[in-house]
């Protein structure tokens, strides 16, 4: 809703009133039209401020009408009015003007700004584009470059970068709307033909073609698939090509499309899911709101590789005072060098002074005794893992929390180093650790809700999308990478290339197809893990490595590979060849096709023609029925938990909503057939035999994702 009062005797207010974000819901839009109708008609008010309550302008359209029918005043008619008033209109912006709450802005006379202030155009994540005339205003407003840039990437700008624009008249420290009163005060009666952005020209640069030429471009290539933002550079052409009408028109045809297309609805899913997983449950019934977190103001990290040295800056970035523990002064030396170089430049990026004095650096394990929190981050080796818990445990106060930067090993194991098995859970980053913004919170059986409450709280507070899950071989994301990873070298055994198979996997919206992946990760990574589990040994008889391993199909081409230390971009030779180590620059490597002609005639396998389809539907759906084996086993409590994980940690494409999302629109029961069919011509591939969970699901007439709960439930209670 919106409140409407009359102040200094001659300024209309109309305060939006929609907790928590003042959202344009359709209450709040019949408010707006109302209240304006009030304000035109008194005699007395002479000029109109709409602010938002508790200090917030507002979040812009209240996504939950998007799922039904639109009712309530539409917001383009209305903004239209607003502009058209014969009486100024000023917005007071604090905290946040963002999507329909920016073009309500847009279409006001004056715009002012609280200096903390955040505005910005996000409609493009949600796989959609400024709708009501946002599109047309802003290049009209602040030019044709920056409003492409904004309208693009859905960023949001600071109250300085608005007003740098243009987008903003005016800042303030100060009372918000006090000082738009005053403004309204003194702009009231002033002619405001020139005050109407929809009758400003557009101005575009000279060479417009060949900046929406190169725009158009360059958005294809980051768009990985996504149409919204190559909308949204369609509609920023016609505002710089057309009439203001035949713009706002343009503007409405490519909503039209977007609107219903799947990708929207992928995305507003993907918006829900990401605050779902913020409400994380174990299968002990705890609960984010019921278990409270412990404040952790002192936290360390031990082991400074390529994982903790991220760890550690992103926990000082984030204000934490940092205990870090190495090995040997030499190891200590170079990490702390690597570690302030990433300070330096991450300060600099964001243009404050780097958190150099918030870590303190040192070789004995002694020195964590008085931190409130622990993460490990050693070798990936168990025995090696198992001594340092044992070290924490007898080293650090009561009560610290003990956590394992695992990429996959048995949580439950460690806990069991320590005197309290309770306070140790798995705390997964993602490499580069402080870019990354996933984060796995793992419980083990022994885990309390307290601790789990803390390391979610922690990861919230350094930045990153947190997410609870089970304590299993790989947990969520890298035990669903198990199988697409294996699908990817059956295939090439079958007769597929690595760049064939990259290619499918990047058209889909893959960042990196699952090779170049593994070369950028290292493939001795997963060497040495399946050396330790008894898989990359060659067949002592022959030489030759087996194609069979405890009764299933293995590939060991992978192990051959390291066998001959091609570990990747590290060593310069991998899936792909490189013109140098470390360099990033993948070309198809001629060795690497001869190697696998000859791996072929060794095992009597005869290539075939592989398809577009075959290998996205192994790749993916083999992956997606580990999904449904992870739900059906509690892991994750449910299939938003999956999606999130690989959205950002696997660089799954936003707009296809997540793996079990995107399950949904295949068509489960077209899932299960296709696993089926597989399954039938690899029976000795166990990954590919459909789950119960997926069965059960079609069976139950593939109810729509939001109810998976309910059957995950049934199925789970009948174990
Ligand atoms: P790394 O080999 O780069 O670094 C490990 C570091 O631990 C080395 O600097 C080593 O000197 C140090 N270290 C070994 N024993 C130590 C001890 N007793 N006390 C203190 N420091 C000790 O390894 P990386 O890649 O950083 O991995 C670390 C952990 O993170 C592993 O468990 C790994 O599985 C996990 N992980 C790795 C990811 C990656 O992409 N590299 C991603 C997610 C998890």
């Amino acid at each position: 809703m919106a409140q409407y009062t009359r102040v200094s005797g001659s300024v209309g207010l109309i305060t939006l009133q929609s907790p928590p974000v003042n959202a344009l819901s359709a209450a709040v839009r019949q408010a707006i039209v109302d209240s304006m109708q009030r304000a035109l008609s008194e005699p007395e008010v002479k000029s109109v401020v709409i602010c938002g309550q508790n200090g917030l302008f507002s979040g812009g359209a209240d996504i939950k009408e998007f799922r039904g029918q639109m009712s309530g005043p539409p917001l383009i008619p209305m903004i239209h009015a607003i502009e058209a008033s014969s009486k100024p209109v000023v917005a007071a912006i604090e905290g946040i003007a963002l999507g329909g709450a920016l073009e309500l802005a847009l279409g006001c006379h004056y715009r002012i700004a609280h200096s903390k202030a955040r505005v910005g155009l996000p409609e493009v994540t949600l796989g959609l584009l400024p709708g009501a005339g946002g599109s047309q205003r802003l290049p009209r407003l602040i030019g044709v470059p920056a409003a492409l840039d904004l309208i693009t990437t859905g960023r949001h700008v600071t109250a300085a970068e608005a007003l740098k624009f243009g987008l903003v008249d005016q800042i303030t420290d100060h009372n918000t709307v006090n000082v738009a009163v005053k403004f309204a005060q003194r702009v009231a009666g002033q002619p405001l033909d020139a005050r109407r952005i929809s009758t400003y020209p557009c101005l575009s640069p000279p060479d417009v073609d060949v900046l929406f030429e190169e725009v158009m471009q360059r958005v294809r290539r980051t768009a990985r698939g996504a149409i919204a933002p190559i909308a949204c550079v369609q509609a920023v052409r016609a505002a710089a090509t057309l009439p203001y009408n035949q713009g706002m028109e343009r503007e409405r045809e490519l909503m039209a499309t977007l609107s219903t297309s799947g990708q929207t609805r992928a995305l507003q899913y993907f918006f829900f899911a990401q605050r779902a997983v913020g409400r994380w449950s174990m299968p002990s019934g705890a609960r984010w709101d019921t278990s409270k977190p412990r404040p952790v103001h002192k936290a360390a990290v031990i082991g400074l590789g390529t994982m903790g040295r991220g760890i550690a800056v992103a926990l000082a970035q984030a204000g934490f005072s940092v205990v870090a523990v190495e090995t040997q002064e030499k190891q200590l030396m170079e990490a702390k060098q690597a570690i302030s170089g990433m300070l330096e430049r991450g300060a600099k990026r964001r243009g404050v002074a780097p958190a150099l004095d918030k870590i303190n650096y040192g070789c004995n394990i002694q020195s964590v005794a008085h931190v409130d929190l622990v993460i490990e981050a050693v070798f990936e080796d168990m025995a090696l893992k198992k001594k340092v818990f044992q070290q924490l445990s007898a080293v650090c106060k009561p009560g610290t929390f003990l956590c394992s930067n695992t990429s996959g090993l048995d949580i439950d194991q460690l806990a069991c180093q320590t005197r309290n098995p309770e306070l140790v859970v798995g705390m997964h980053f993602f490499a580069p650790a402080h870019v990354m913004k996933l984060l796995e919170v793992v419980y083990g059986p022994k885990s309390s809700p307290l601790a789990v409450a803390t390391a979610m709280q922690l990861g919230k507070k350094i930045g990153k999308v947190s997410v609870a899950v089970g304590n299993c071989r790989g947990f969520v994301g890298n035990r669903m990478l198990k199988p697409y990873l294996e699908q990817a070298l059956f295939l090439l055994e079958e007769g597929a290339t690595p760049e064939f198979v990259d290619q499918v996997l990047e058209e889909f919206g893959f960042a990196m197809g699952v090779f170049r992946m593994s070369d950028l990760s290292g493939l001795d990574v997963g060497w040495k893990v399946r050396m330790a589990d008894g898989l990359a040994v060659p067949n002592p008889t022959t030489g030759q490595a087996t194609r069979l391993r405890q009764g299933r199909r293995y590939s060991p081409l992978g192990d051959l590979l390291c066998e001959q230390g091609r570990f990747g971009q590290k060593t310069g030779r991998g899936w792909y060849q490189y013109n140098k180590p470390g360099s990033q620059v993948a070309k198809p490597d001629p060795w690497l096709h001869s190697f696998l002609d000859e791996y072929r005639a060794w095992h009597a396998l005869v290539a075939r023609r592989i398809d577009h389809q075959e290998v996205l539907e192994r790749c993916l759906y083999s992956m997606i029925n580990e999904g449904f084996r992870i739900l059906e086993d509690g892991i994750a409590a449910g299939p938003e938990d999956i999606d999130v994980i690989y959205v950002f940690g696997y660089s799954w494409p936003r707009h296809r909503g997540g793996p079990m999302f995107y399950a949904t629109t295949v068509g489960l029961n077209k899932v299960l057939e296709r696993l089926e069919h597989y399954h039938q011509a690899h029976p000795d591939v166990p990954s590919l035999q459909p789950c119960d969970l997926l069965r059960k699901l079609v069976a139950s007439g593939s109810p729509p994702i939001q109810k998976w709960r309910e059957v995950i439930k049934k199925v789970r209670s009948q174990l």
